[in-house]
């Protein structure tokens, strides 16, 4: 049977929500015709206020999302229903938030599918949450795990909000990954794990037993210590596969006449992602064919660095007196 949009209206995912004119009690953007960002929620008889004039809600209540409506200074603004990518950086924050270009690598790069059995730790304000159960859908299920109560209230009523309500697929348990994961999932039925946390490493031998064999885990991590960490981590735990570690950088291009080039300005840094996955229980990794640098581990590696821990070429002696001979030689004559 094939489904039609209009079958999805009573969507428990709120997809009726994302369609049609605006209603009370919805968020709206507001683009000023500097382009600055507002966001309002909707409300019979409010005014949206500012410097420049007053803005009726009520002109907004029933029209279609990209309308553009005037304040009592005849000021135009563009009013749109917000994407998700622009709700998590409008939104409420307790935590930082992982960014739209990240939470898209982490749905593509862990394979969050449709249907899929995901666990997620920490939740923060919920901003990676609503990719995440975007990508399973309410057939599927996200389990996700929050330490501090404050911010799992916080990431509850931002989900709620941009779902229309309780997301059928999603379970918030407020407690310590490493304390509360086992009792909650029977061992390896998991087939994603995500962490967005401080010590990821902490929680790789409950994370190893709930995945299934093939499973995969993502952590987002906002510094090259805990990216090295939760490496090491997770060789040493014997049941994972090698990981992969990368950054991604999004520049945005100015687009004006014959002006068209890379914006002057961008966000240099975000966070590292690093994969792994489960293998079958007893399985041991197979042996790296390429080595460590010499040095790369062990007392050397804290102590006196060389270029080899690092796993740079060695300059010989030679080379080096090559080097200088040329170097004089040139600057003589
Ligand atoms: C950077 S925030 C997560 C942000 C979130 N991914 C988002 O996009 O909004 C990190 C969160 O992890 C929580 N946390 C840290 N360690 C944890 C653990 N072992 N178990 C559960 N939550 C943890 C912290 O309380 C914090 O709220």
């Amino acid at each position: 049977m094939s489904t039609s949009p209009d079958t999805l209206d009573d969507s428990p995912t709120g997809a009726h929500t994302r369609r049609g004119t605006f209603g009370e009690g919805e968020r709206v953007q507001l683009t000023d015709p500097k382009g600055r960002l507002h966001t309002i929620t909707l409300g019979a008889g409010k005014e949206f206020h500012t410097h420049r004039g007053r803005l009726a809600h009520d002109d907004l209540i029933g029209a279609p999302d990209g309308s553009v409506v005037k304040n009592t200074a005849g000021v135009e603004y563009l009013a749109l229903r917000p994407l998700l990518s622009d709700y998590v950086l409008s939104m409420p924050r307790g935590a930082a938030v992982v960014y739209p270009k990240d939470a898209g690598q982490i749905v593509a790069m862990a394979d969050i599918f449709p249907g899929a059995r995901v666990v997620e730790a920490g939740v923060g304000s919920g901003a990676l949450s609503m990719s995440l159960l975007r990508a399973v859908g309410d057939q599927g299920s996200l389990h996700s795990f929050e330490r501090r109560e404050d911010f799992a209230d916080i990431a509850r009523g931002n989900v709620e909000a941009f779902f229309g309500g309780p997301h059928p697929a999603w379970t918030l348990s407020v407690g310590d990954l490493v304390e509360t994961l086992p009792g909650a999932v029977e061992p390896g039925t998991v087939d994603r794990v995500v962490l967005d946390m401080l010590a990821p490493w902490e929680c790789l031998g409950v994370v190893g037993d709930a995945l299934a064999p093939g499973g995969v885990l993502i952590c987002y991590v906002a510094t090259a210590t805990q990216l090295s960490r939760v490496a090491e981590a997770a060789r040493d735990h014997g049941g994972f596969t090698e990981p992969q570690a990368w950054e991604s950088l999004v520049r945005g291009w100015h687009l004006e006449g014959l002006a068209v080039r890379p914006e002057h300005r961008m966000h240099g840094h975000t966070g590292f992602l690093i994969t792994t996955r489960r293998l079958a229980p007893g399985v041991t990794p197979p042996l790296r064919k390429r080595r460590p640098a010499k040095g790369a581990y062990g007392e050397a590696a804290t102590e006196q660095w060389e270029p080899e821990d690092l796993g740079e070429r060695p300059l010989s002696e030679k080379k080096i007196r090559r080097v200088r001979r040329s170097v004089t030689e040139t600057s003589e004559t």
